[in-house]
């Protein structure tokens, strides 16, 4: 059965939720699920925006044909390919044959590509700054490559001042019928979860977002429709300027992330009294956490939160831990910057650890590495101590 939810006087909410989804891309654990949003405008045209992943297709037709009630679809807007919002594309394209498509260039070989379905003699290629008139609403083309995909676009509704914001504004977690963050209240409660979906899914593409978010200053804005999460329509300067930040590679908070591996204890508990001589320092709000224990997609998150990180790693066959590189390497990925970093290392008879991290670090924009490192041989002793004083006055020295 149709299930829809008007958020104008003419536009409609019909996306869906999926709760049984445990990776959302078959990579990050999304534990209270994720919401695939799609809109339509039932003007003197009709108009679909964006579809739903494959999981939802069902209900996704159903809310389709309920808010035609036996109307032609007209045009079908697509602001982004990829498939978690176009896996459903291909069946309506194929059960609409007349509606016209809208996209940028690169949609129309993307919809051959994963539905073999040439659609030129209906596709429109916009630009920068093109519309379409449905009737009461103009619609505004406004490009977004990168942000997440090379294809994608945002969709400005002047009339009702609506920007449909594609992956930008969205954030992991099912809808629980409040479909507006104001009744819902995801960001508040749980901005670590929004900030990893920020920085695990465009994370790695701050300058395409500035670019984005530039073009956004210049529109008069009432509600943010994203293809993932609550609708946004108050505060709405709150979402942009933790945009403006994450993009830029700002941290939120100054304060410390510590992030170790650890085999048999030793550099956990390195890692443990570092935090407590922080504290006593009175540095707030510090995070510690076992890689090995806590998913990357959450240390990426918390790395993006925070002004210090310090990496932690018992030396491995001669490496560090695989936790330590596999953070590492997704934080180099995701173009993690303007970070102090710091390194302890362990090892019991050659540890090497340090230095390696070091080595991954270097290749960090705008990154220092504070010093001293430290070096654990096997478990803590009073040079270790003293060592990580010393650190510990670094960082909170660094912090002011
Ligand atoms: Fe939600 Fe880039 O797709």
């Amino acid at each position: 059965m149709y299930n829809i939810t008007k958020i104008t006087d003419d536009i409609s909410y019909i996306g869906l939720n999926d709760r049984r989804i445990e990776l959302f891309e078959n990579a990050y654990p999304v534990k209270n699920g994720v919401s695939y949003n799609s809109y339509m405008i039932d003007d003197e045209k009709t108009v679909l925006l964006d579809t739903v992943d494959w999981s939802a297709a069902r209900g996704f037709m159903e809310n389709v044909l309920h808010v035609l009630s036996g109307r032609p679809l007209d045009y079908v807007i697509v602001d982004h390919m990829e498939p978690d919002h176009a896996a459903t594309l291909g069946l309506i394209l194929e059960k609409f044959p007349e509606a016209k498509v809208y996209g940028t260039l690169k949609v129309a070989d993307l919809i051959k590509q994963f539905h073999g379905l040439d659609i030129r003699d209906r596709f429109t290629a916009v630009k920068e700054g093109d519309t379409l008139n449905t009737g009461r609403h103009t619609l505004h083309f406004t490009m977004a490559p990168m942000v997440h995909w090379p294809e994608v676009m945002m969709t400005y509704d002047e009339t009702d001042k609506v920007l449909f914001s594609a992956d930008a504004f969205g954030r992991f977690g099912a809808l629980s019928g409040n479909i507006f963050e104001d009744e819902a209240g995801l960001w508040k409660a749980d901005l670590d979860d929004a900030r990893r979906y920020y920085t695990n899914i465009v994370g790695k593409y701050g300058a395409n977002v500035q670019n984005v978010l530039k073009k956004a200053a210049a529109l008069d804005i009432s509600m943010i429709c994203p293809l993932h999460g609550p609708v946004l329509r108050e505060d709405l300067g709150y979402y942009i300027d933790l945009y403006l930040k994450w993009s830029s590679y700002t941290p939120e908070d100054k304060t410390v992330l510590i992030a170790y591996g650890s085999v048999y204890g030793g550099t956990e508990n390195a890692a443990e009294i570092l935090a407590s001589k922080l504290a006593a320092l009175g540095v707030k709000n510090i995070r510690v956490a076992d890689v090995s224990k806590t998913h990357v997609s959450d240390l990426v998150s918390e790395a993006f939160r925070v002004s210090n990180i310090v990496i932690a790693s018992p030396t491995h066959d001669g490496n560090m831990l695989l936790g330590v590189e596999v953070l590492l390497s997704e934080l180099k990925y995701r173009s993690l910057q303007n970070r102090a970093f710091a390194v302890i290392e362990n090892g019991t008879w050659a540890p090497l650890s340090g230095k390696l991290i070091k080595e991954e670090l270097a290749g960090f924009k705008n990154c220092t590495v504070l010093e001293p490192t430290v070096t654990v041989k096997s478990a803590p002793d009073e040079a270790a101590l003293a060592s990580l004083d010393e650190l510990a006055a670094a960082i909170a020295g660094s912090l002011q």
